[in-house]
């Protein structure tokens, strides 16, 4: 047994459309997912004993059970017992509470580590249901690129890669949303206007907001893709936090694209069609709203999820 280096990639959401109501609590969803070269990175290496010991680089991540990456580590002791105890050690990249599914890539970073650390040989189809019982993101961010999700966000498919593309991300550091607080706020506001059924819920999925951007993803166009962005949770975080919506505004109107809020939030971003386009957005934006509190990144988007990071001697 050797220890593992990984690379965890952010994601951002192209679309997030809310259908309606699911029996297990959870909403139905139509979202398409797309990973970015914003990464954490995470190393797993074997300890005597039974012992799961997380450490963080960032303060203000748990390094107990309520860290999604150590509940990854015990949902795979209890399924494959006898392997022995492990530490994790997460260089946070990701910013947390942002929108970015960082929390739920360190987790699929910890199944897919662990099967390469434990010689287990899982199928894609076994590291996703592992993945699914630890949160709905968890599957996408195991093999990333471009894809769609439907159901809980568990159900993907993939889709053409976009990795020409790029991504300018601004976040307020001192703002984070709650995601569940997101959803429930949602469904309070407008709960009433949610598809009912079934058919109703299959009847909304096929005329919604995906059908012109799956087109423009199948065409690899990056100004149709732009203009086919949609996120339902806008209405609600954007109303809540008018800071978050007056950058979002600055920010797409930077770009010759466009660009939304990823999530739940709070990060928005825009897209661009190269490298220099993207800068350029991104030292604009800095110069307009030079906030010590704004972090902008410039990301490109990949076509790959959880991989292993290239210091690794492997
Ligand atoms: O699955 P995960 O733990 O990442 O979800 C976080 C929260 O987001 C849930 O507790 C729920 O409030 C909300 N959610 C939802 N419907 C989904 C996914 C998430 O209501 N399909």
């Amino acid at each position: 047994m050797r220890p593992y280096r990984l690379i965890a990639p952010a994601k951002i959401n192209l679309l997030l459309e809310i259908i309606g109501n699911r029996p297990d609590g959870y909403h139905e969803l139509v979202m398409v997912l797309q990973s970015i070269d914003l990464a954490d990175e995470i190393e797993i290496k074997p300890v005597s004993g039974d012992r799961i010991a997380l450490q963080c680089d960032h303060p203000q991540v748990p390094s107990d059970e309520t860290n999604l990456a150590y509940r990854a580590a015990k949902l795979m002791q209890e399924n494959f017992p006898g392997h022995g105890g492990l530490e994790i050690s997460i260089q946070k990249r990701i910013p947390i509470g942002a929108g970015l599914a960082g929390g739920s890539t360190d987790a699929a970073a910890v199944l897919v580590g662990l099967d390469l650390m434990w010689s287990l040989g899982l199928t894609q189809e076994d590291l996703h249901c592992l993945a699914a019982k630890l949160g709905s993101d968890v599957p996408f961010c195991i093999a990333g690129g471009t894809a769609l999700a439907l159901g809980r966000g568990e159900e993907l498919s993939p889709l053409t890669d976009l990795d020409q593309l790029y991504a300018v991300l601004a976040k307020y550091r001192s703002l984070s949303v709650s995601t569940p607080w997101a959803y429930q706020t949602y469904r309070e506001k407008f709960g009433h206007a949610y598809a009912q059924d079934p058919s109703a819920q299959e009847a909304r999925r096929r005329t919604g907001p995906s059908v012109p951007l799956l087109s423009a993803i199948a065409h690899r166009n990056g100004l149709a893709i732009a203009q086919a962005l949609h996120n339902d949770l806008e209405k609600v975080v954007l109303t809540a936090h008018p800071k978050v919506a007056q950058l979002r505004e600055t920010l797409a109107n930077k770009s010759a694209l466009g660009g939304m809020m990823s999530g739940s939030g709070p990060t928005v971003f825009a897209l661009a069609d190269n490298s220099q386009d993207a800068q350029q957005i991104a030292s604009q934006l800095s110069q307009e709203l030079p906030d010590p509190d704004l972090d902008v990144w410039v990301t490109k988007l990949i076509a790959h999820g959880i991989h292993l990071a290239p210091t690794d001697e492997g």
